[in-house]
């Protein structure tokens, strides 16, 4: 096998970006070109000024800064890229089909489809072709096809290298990898030399026992699986803690006490106003949609359940801060801290915080923004976006008329009648909650979506406090 000089990475979104930077930081002497056809997107990546980089990541702009203009390259010629390289990785987006069959549940392969495409146009050498984006599994098989009846006389070695980095620790998560699952055909000696390949890529800075082979269908498999798994705890401790806030039972308590059982382990038992982000809805929609083809209808609604949960979190939450304003939020002004899915990230895909606000306007609150790294046109977006997809009964102009994002938190709330915590940025923990309290409508109300803040200081500085699992 040859050794490897030339990548090619399509799509310079969340995965692509973060990856590709920190590939090229760790082996100088390959070339990384990242390539995508959303032209502002490539400019922003290339932008002199680290802060305009068209992702906030911590820990990201040091690593572009290192090795962009030296082995990393940002472009938007793709079929060059495609030509120079030995080594693509398709990393576009793949969305919840809006339309057609499996709307609303199947993946969206259209864009990956695209690109295999080109790919397929493009090559005339043999190429190593590695599906990044999270999948459904056999996905490898539509890739084969393609390249295998366009692609001339030119061999192409598709294997499965799914990304487990979560946002906002993305650059620690690739430096510091658990495991890189690499999914490739087992069976032939091309198969495993690519395979090796991208070995050889990693171990520049992973361990080889972190370098888990399988086939590819288990490759894709486990990403879905890891992704359901974690949603599957996030969606247990929230069904707990409504029943906390029915009886005097503390959810953070259990979540400590049932997370030092080492068989079950504390991560990921955080109770909040739901889950968020690009991965763990679409990944359990995709899942679900796979069983129902083949006839498991059981287990189709077993994971459903993780999703049904979420839904019912994110609502009971609205409802919870109607129901203490007296039973009507209506033109009153609800200040909520952050925007972002979660901390550390300016991503906002399937944020509850969305959710949550299209309710409260379903009821004409005034919803009032703050957060730290969201630009107040990604929050109208994001509206627009649900109230467009899903039925609510709201207009865009409406939506410009009751929603005003700021830049000052206190700005923010300043003659609200409630905070709602939406997102768990650190800042929130070291606000004068005194000072806040002072420009708040009187009675004062504030809902902890992320249990973050302290609340028995809260109650002695006069706010009524509801917090996710905690009994009043
Ligand atoms: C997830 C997976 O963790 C990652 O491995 C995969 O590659 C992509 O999907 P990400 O969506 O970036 O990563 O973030 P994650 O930290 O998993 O959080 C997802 C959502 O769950 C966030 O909204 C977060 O606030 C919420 N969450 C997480 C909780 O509500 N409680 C928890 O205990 C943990
Ligand atoms: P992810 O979180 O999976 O990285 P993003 O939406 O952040 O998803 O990024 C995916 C990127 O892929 C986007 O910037 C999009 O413009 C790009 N993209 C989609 N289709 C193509 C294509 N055919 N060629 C090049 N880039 C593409």
């Amino acid at each position: 096998m040859t050794k490897i000089t030339n990548i090619c990475c399509i799509g310079a979104g969340y995965v692509g970006g973060p990856t590709m930077a920190v590939i090229a930081q760790k082996c100088p002497e390959i070339t990384v070109n990242v390539v995508d056809i959303n032209e502002q997107r490539i400019a922003d990546w290339n932008d002199e000024n680290m802060d305009n980089l068209p992702i906030y990541e911590p820990g990201l702009k040091e690593v572009v800064e290192e090795a962009r203009g030296r082995n990393l390259f940002f472009s938007t010629e793709i079929d060059k890229c495609i030509d120079e390289a030995q080594m693509i990785f398709i990393s576009v987006n793949t969305p919840t089909k809006t339309y057609g069959k499996g709307k609303g549940m199947a993946a969206d392969l259209k864009y990956i489809e695209l690109c295999t495409r080109q790919i397929a146009r493009v090559s005339k050498d043999d190429k190593i072709v590695i599906e990044k984006s999270t999948l459904p599994v056999r996905t490898a098989q539509v890739v084969r096809s393609i390249l295998d009846n366009i692609g001339s006389d030119v061999n192409f070695h598709i294997l499965s290298n799914p990304e487990f980095l979560a946002e906002g620790t993305a650059i620690d998560d690739l430096h510091n990898a658990d495991r890189m699952l690499i999914g490739g055909d087992t069976s032939t000696d091309e198969g495993r030399a690519a395979m090796e390949a991208l070995v050889d890529v990693y171990a520049h800075w992973l361990p080889k026992d972190r370098l888990l082979k399988t086939n590819v269908w288990s490759s894709e498999l486990s990403k879905l699986t890891a992704n359901a798994f974690l949603a599957q705890r996030i969606s247990s401790i929230n069904a707990l803690s409504a029943l906390c806030e029915k009886t005097e039972a503390d959810i953070d308590e259990v979540a400590r006490a049932i997370g030092s059982d080492s068989r079950i382990g504390p991560k990921f038992l955080k109770s909040s106003v739901g889950f968020g982000g690009s991965c763990f809805q679409k990944d359990i929609l995709n899942l679900v949609y796979i069983c129902r083809s083949q006839g498991l209808q059981e287990v189709a609604d077993y994971w459903e359940q993780v999703i049904i949960i979420n839904d019912y979190q994110k609502r009971r939450f609205a409802e919870n801060i109607i129901n203490k304003l007296y039973n009507t939020v209506s033109g009153k002004k609800i200040a909520f801290m952050g925007w972002a899915f979660k901390k550390d990230t300016n991503d906002t895909r399937e944020t509850a915080a969305m959710y949550v606000a299209s309710h409260l306007l379903d009821d004409r609150a005034e919803i009032h923004v703050y957060d730290p790294k969201v630009k107040p046109e990604q929050v109208y977006s994001d509206l627009i976006y649900l109230t467009e997809s899903q039925y609510h009964d709201i207009t865009e102009e409406q939506i410009r008329e009751l929603v005003h994002v700021h830049s000052d938190p206190y700005e923010a709330a300043n003659n609200a009648h409630a905070v709602a915590v939406l997102t768990e940025w650190d800042e929130f923990t070291t606000y004068d909650w005194k000072k806040l309290f002072k420009g708040m409508i009187k009675p004062a109300f504030i809902f902890d979506g992320r249990n973050i803040l302290d609340h028995t200081e809260l109650k002695n500085l006069g706010w009524n406090v509801y917090a996710i699992g905690k009994g009043n």
